[in-house]
């Protein structure tokens, strides 16, 4: 199996539980559980969010989940199952939405990850993020972050007008 027998798709409604056990597995492992089924179904069905599935058959291998605001967008969650690591799954995902975000606009996308997660610093820094800023005790008073952005495009540019064409009079 390699990453072009993955399909891509919107998660669905009655994939929340799977994606919430993964994100308590993967994402959120030893910080306690805040992306449980209930949140990830509002991500769903948030219009200002985007879910995607990545599919081995029917099974889920991985998903990730992108709010959006007017100019910036927010990686909220990633994850890819053990299983399926290192076939450029979440590579895939990422550009997926990357490449969405651009269509929509908007500058930029920022994500955060634990500052011992060697995997996902690197897959970001290959898709053209930049290290912003480290926190300390950003995860639950415990565990420092490291704040990362990707740039689309220059902030606050005022996209052009369109005006019809002028008729020629001839
Ligand atoms: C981080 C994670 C999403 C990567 O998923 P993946 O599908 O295995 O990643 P890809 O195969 O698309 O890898 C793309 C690139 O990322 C980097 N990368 C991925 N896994 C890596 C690892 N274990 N060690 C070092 N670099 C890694 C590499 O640069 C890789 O490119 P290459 O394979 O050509 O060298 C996955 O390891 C995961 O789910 N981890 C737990 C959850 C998590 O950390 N989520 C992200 C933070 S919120």
């Amino acid at each position: 199996m390699n990453a072009t027998a993955i399909t891509l798709r919107f998660a669905r409604r009655s994939e929340a539980p799977a994606l919430a056990l993964m994100s308590r597995d993967l994402v959120e492992a030893g910080l306690g559980w805040h992306y449980r089924a209930e949140r990830i179904r509002q991500l769903i069905d948030d219009v200002n969010s985007v879910a995607l599935a990545a599919c081995d058959g029917q099974r889920v291998a991985g998903f990730a989940i992108m709010s959006f605001g007017d100019e910036h967008a927010h990686l909220v969650l990633l994850a890819v199952r053990a299983t399926h690591q290192r076939r450029g799954i979440a590579r895939r995902m990422t550009e997926w939405l990357l490449e969405s975000a651009a269509i929509a606009g908007i500058a930029s996308i920022k994500v955060e990850l634990r500052t011992d997660n060697a995997a996902a610093y690197a897959l970001y820094r290959g898709l053209g993020f930049v290290e912003m800023l480290r926190a300390p005790g950003y995860y639950r008073g415990r565990e420092a972050a490291i704040f990362m952005m990707r740039m689309l495009r220059p902030a606050g540019l005022k996209p052009q007008s369109w005006r019809p064409p002028t008729l020629d009079p001839r």
